[in-house]
C-alpha cells in the first residue's frame, strides 16, 4: 500500500544487501514512520516478541525471513543452528498459527539441502514465496469481501456503508493489503461510500494507532471509538457489517482474534448485524478440531494494561500509568469467537460458512 505516494510492503529484503531484511517499525506508528533493519535471527525474535512486527500474516512472513537469515548466517552445523532458530522463533508468540506454519515450511524446504548455498537459495525462495502469497491472498480477500460491502450499499440504496472493525487487520498486519480491511480498500477504491468504526483495541491500541493511520493514509472515512461502544452503535442501526481478522481458525470454524472480538460478535448476533472474519488460508489450523478448547491464548505482560503511551502536549511520545501504584492486572491478548456467531469466513478462495464441512471443502487441495 502507499505511504506518501510510495508503495511499501511491511517487510522486504534490502535492495543493496541480501543479508538485511527491512521492516516498518510498528512501535513508532502513528507518530513516526521508521524502517528497521533485521540482520540476525535474534533481531527477528525480538521484533516479533516486542510487536515491532505484528499481525498474523506479518508474523508468518517475518518468521519466514528470519529462517532465511538463519540459513545465511549458520556456522558449520547448519541443521542444529536452524533448529535452534526455529525453536526461538516459535517461542515468541503462540496464538497466530502463521508463525509455526512459516517456520515448518522453511524447515521442510531446507532439510534436504546438503550444500550451504543450496540451503540459502531454498530458504530465500521460500521466504519470498511466503511473503508474495500473503500479499496476493490478501488482495483476493479484498475482491471477495468487497461484494459484501457492495450488497450492503445496494440495500442502503447507495447510502454509506458503516463497517465496524477491531484491532488492526489491515496491510500493517500482513505483507500488503490486509485481511479485514482489504475489502474496505477495494470497495472504497471502487467508489462505494464507506465509513469505518475503529475500536481503539486496548491495551495496545492497535485500532487507534495503526488502523486509524492506515485508513487515514488511504483516505477512507473513519471514526475512532472506545472499545465498549460497539454494542451501542449496533443497537442504534449504526453498523451495517462487522469485519475482523483472525490469528487462527480451527477446523470447526471457531476464530481466535484480538481480545474483545467475542464481545463484538455477541452484540452483532443480538442485533442482526452480519459478522464476518477475513483470513488467508495460512491462518487456518486444520489440525485443531475446536478453537475454543485448544487455541493457545497469549498472556502478555500486565504492564501493557497499567500503562499507556501517546503523544504528550509537547509533542513527545510519553508513557503514563493509569491505575494506582501496585494494582494487579492480567493481560490476555486474544479470545475465541465460536463458529455459531460467525456469518462467514472470507478467504482468498471465496467466502464460506464457519463450519467444518465448508472449510474442508474450500481448502481441500491446500497442503
Ligand atoms: O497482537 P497483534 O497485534 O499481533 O494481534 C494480531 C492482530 O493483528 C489481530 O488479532 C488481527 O485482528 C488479526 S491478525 C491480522
Amino acid at each position: 500500500m502507499k505511504v506518501d505516494g510510495e508503495h511499501y510492503r511491511t517487510i522486504w529484503i534490502a535492495a543493496d544487501d541480501p543479508a538485511t531484511v527491512l521492516a516498518i517499525d510498528q512501535h513508532k506508528l502513528p507518530h513516526e514512520f521508521e524502517i528497521m533493519r533485521l540482520c540476525a535471527v535474534d533481531d527477528f525474535v525480538a521484533a516479533i516478541k516486542d510487536m515491532r512486527v505484528r499481525g498474523a500474516g506479518l508474523i508468518g512472513a517475518a518468521a519466514g525471513y528470519g529462517m532465511y537469515i538463519a540459513a545465511l548466517t549458520a556456522p558449520q552445523d547448519r541443521a542444529q543452528f536452524m533448529f535452534v532458530a526455529a525453536e526461538k522463533l516459535l517461542a515468541t508468540r503462540p496464538t497466530a498459527v502463521n508463525l509455526a506454519w512459516a517456520v515448518k515450511r522453511q524447515l521442510r524446504a531446507t532439510e534436504k539441502c546438503v550444500a550451504r548455498d543450496d540451503a540459502v537459495r531454498a530458504a530465500l525462495r521460500t521466504a519470498e514465496a511466503i511473503a508474495d502469497e500473503d500479499a496476493e491472498s490478501c488482495r483476493r480477500i479484498g475482491l471477495h469481501g468487497k461484494e459484501l460491502i457492495i450488497k450492503a450499499a445496494e440495500k442502503k440504496r447507495g447510502g454509506t456503508v458503516n463497517i465496524l472493525t477491531h484491532c488492526n487487520a489491515g496491510w500493517l498486519a500482513f505483507v500488503d493489503h490486509g485481511s479485514a480491511l482489504s475489502p474496505v480498500y477495494a470497495a472504497f477504491d471502487e467508489g462505494i461510500k464507506t465509513h469505518v468504526w475503529v475500536d481503539e483495541t486496548r491495551p495496545r491500541n492497535q485500532g487507534a494507532a495503526l488502523t486509524c493511520w492506515e485508513l487515514g493514509r488511504h483516505g477512507v472515512p473513519h471514526t475512532l471509538v472506545a472499545d465498549n461502544a460497539g454494542g451501542h452503535l449496533m443497537q442504534h442501526g449504526m453498523v451495517d457489517l462487522v469485519l475482523v481478522g483472525a490469528d487462527r481458525v480451527a477446523r470447526n470454524g471457531d476464530a481466535a482474534n484480538k481480545i474483545g472480538t467475542y464481545l463484538k460478535a455477541l452484540a452483532a448476533k443480538d442485533n442482526g448485524v452480519p459478522f464476518y472474519v477475513a483470513l488467508p488460508s495460512s491462518s487456518f489450523d486444520l489440525e485443531m478440531d475446536s478453537g475454543l478448547a485448544n487455541v493457545p491464548i497469549e498472556e502478555r505482560d500486565a504492564s501493557e494494561v497499567c500503562f499507556v503511551s501517546g503523544k504528550g502536549s509537547e509533542g513527545k511520545v510519553t508513557t503514563v500509568q493509569i491505575c494506582p501504584d501496585g494494582t494487579q492486572a492480567r493481560n490476555w491478548g486474544f479470545d475465541v469467537t465460536p463458529a455459531r456467531l460467525i456469518d462467514g469466513l472470507i478467504c482468498e478462495r471465496g467466502i464460506c460458512a464457519a463450519s467444518e464441512k465448508e472449510i474442508n471443502n474450500m481448502l481441500k487441495d491446500v497442503v
